[in-house]
């Protein structure tokens, strides 16, 4: 099994350019069947579950072409059959949006319910209630979710919880509906806006993505378009992050910075300069780290997905930090793993205690998560000596080039297979 061995210690000091955003692409690939013309989409980041959800689409007779390991060109008019159970679609979370998509375009789908990372659970009711609200019944068999609708009309919809998934789904159906549907209580995620310019541009009737009320026109049909996917928020943070861990001065590039609000005011908060710029945020971590207290909460608030990597660096921050994880009830399986680094963190229920240590030491660990498994990398950057990660599929599930994009930063990593390749990246880096 392939893993990643890094020699810590060293600041990443350079320039980093950002992948699309991952969660912006699952919704917007599956989306892009909703009509029969071409859709042509850029800026797609080539990770694992994108190859999955495109790999499982073609298996319906969607067809794909791909420009470049960026773009690709998907043309749905030759969908042969609406259920999709294969088996790697249980490993992917955005596997749900083919029920918004197909329900809506063809009344009707089976879809294998969605795995996606053990972060706690993660319920489905919200998008069962939207799909619902429109007219369609839905069964849970044989672990796929059937949906069936006569038509689609719309509905005034009220989540009871802040979804990203829910919200997604709902508009992804709603946007074929004939009447008015109004999403209230909607998720405010960049990737839920950029999914709704997406559809707007393939002639959809969306207004207000972005705020906590969206309202859907249902329009009978949509077109082809031509699409640029936003940069990656998760992404950008996490170097960002990775830069105030290793006391570097990072600029990370083809980013949004009003994206990454909530992260900027965090890195000031302890201790390092941000920068913006147009396209791009230069953080420089000169001084020791502060500590501070978060919270996550859906955006604009502080990622969840930027829990671990924040934890990672304020378990470096001389004091008492104190992180809150408020949307998923099993994100600290990291925090084990960097005790084994010498972290001192103790967890409360869904509250993180962190006392501040001067340096991690090296160690053998398992990334537990996607996310968690880029807070443990970090960790090991700036930790002494030798630090292997192992189960780093997770990691390439939304991470593109992690290990290439740091080595470009000057850090000490490489991918490798065995103890002997280990022994070697040891000796040529002595
Ligand atoms: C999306 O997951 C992201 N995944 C996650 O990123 C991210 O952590 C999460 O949003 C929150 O921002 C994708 O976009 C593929 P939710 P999602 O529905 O849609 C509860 C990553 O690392 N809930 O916003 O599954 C749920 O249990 C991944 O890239 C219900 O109760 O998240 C959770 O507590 C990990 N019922 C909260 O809402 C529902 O029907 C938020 O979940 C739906 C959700």
């Amino acid at each position: 099994m392939e893993e990643y061995a890094m020699k810590g210690g060293n600041p990443l000091v350079g320039e980093v350019e950002i992948s699309g955003a991952k969660n912006a692409a699952l919704p917007i690939i599956a989306a892009s069947i909703m009509t029969d013309d071409t859709v042509y989409i850029d800026n797609i980041p080539d990770v694992s579950d994108i190859r999955t959800l495109l790999d499982c689409m073609k298996k319906l007779g969607v067809n794909e072409k791909k420009k470049d390991k960026h773009s690709v060109a998907i043309n749905g008019s030759q969908i042969f059959t609406l259920v999709a159970d294969q088996e790697d679609l249980r490993k992917i979370r955005g596997s749900y949006y083919l029920i918004g998509t197909l329900l809506g375009k063809y009344k009707e789908a089976t879809v294998a319910l969605p795995g996606g990372c053990d972060i706690g659970s993660r319920g489905i009711d919200q998008h069962i209630k939207g799909f619902k609200a429109l007219g369609a019944t839905i069964k849970i068999e044989h672990g796929s979710v059937i949906a069936k609708a006569e038509k689609l009309v719309g509905a005034h919809i009220y989540m009871d919880v802040v979804s990203v998934g829910a919200t997604i789904n709902v508009m992804m159906a709603a946007v074929l509906a004939e009447g008015q549907t109004i999403i209230e209580n909607a998720a405010k995620e960049p990737h839920v806006v950029d999914l709704a310019n997406f559809l707007n541009s393939m002639g959809a009737n969306i207004k207000g993505a972005g705020t906590d009320v969206i309202r859907i026109k249902g329009v009978p049909t949509l077109h082809g378009t031509e699409y640029t996917i936003i940069p990656d928020q998760i992404e950008a943070g996490t170097f960002m992050f990775a830069a105030a861990a290793t006391k570097g001065d990072v600029t990370v590039k083809n980013v949004i910075p009003k994206h990454l609000e909530s992260i900027t005011a965090k890195l000031i908060e302890m201790g390092c300069e941000v920068e913006e710029f147009d396209d791009a945020v230069r953080v420089v971590a000169s001084k020791p780290l502060r500590t501070t207290h978060v919270k996550t909460l859906p955006y604009p608030g502080f990622p969840t997905d930027m829990q671990a990597v924040m934890a990672a660096s304020l378990g470096l921050a001389k004091g008492i930090s104190i992180v809150t994880e408020s949307i998923f009830e099993n994100r600290f399986r990291y925090v084990d793993e960097l005790a084994r680094m010498g972290a001192d963190i103790k967890v409360e229920g869904n509250t993180a205690i962190i006392t501040g240590v001067d340096q991690y030491t090296g160690a053998s660990i398992t990334a537990p998560d996607l996310r968690a498994g880029a807070a443990l990398v970090i960790a090991g950057l700036s930790a002494s000596g030798f630090t292997t990660v192992d189960n780093i599929q997770y990691i390439e599930r939304g991470y593109e080039n992690f290990h290439k994009k740091l080595q470009g930063l000057g850090a000490q990593i490489e991918k490798v297979e065995t103890e002997r390749d280990f022994k070697k990246f040891k000796l040529k880096i002595g």
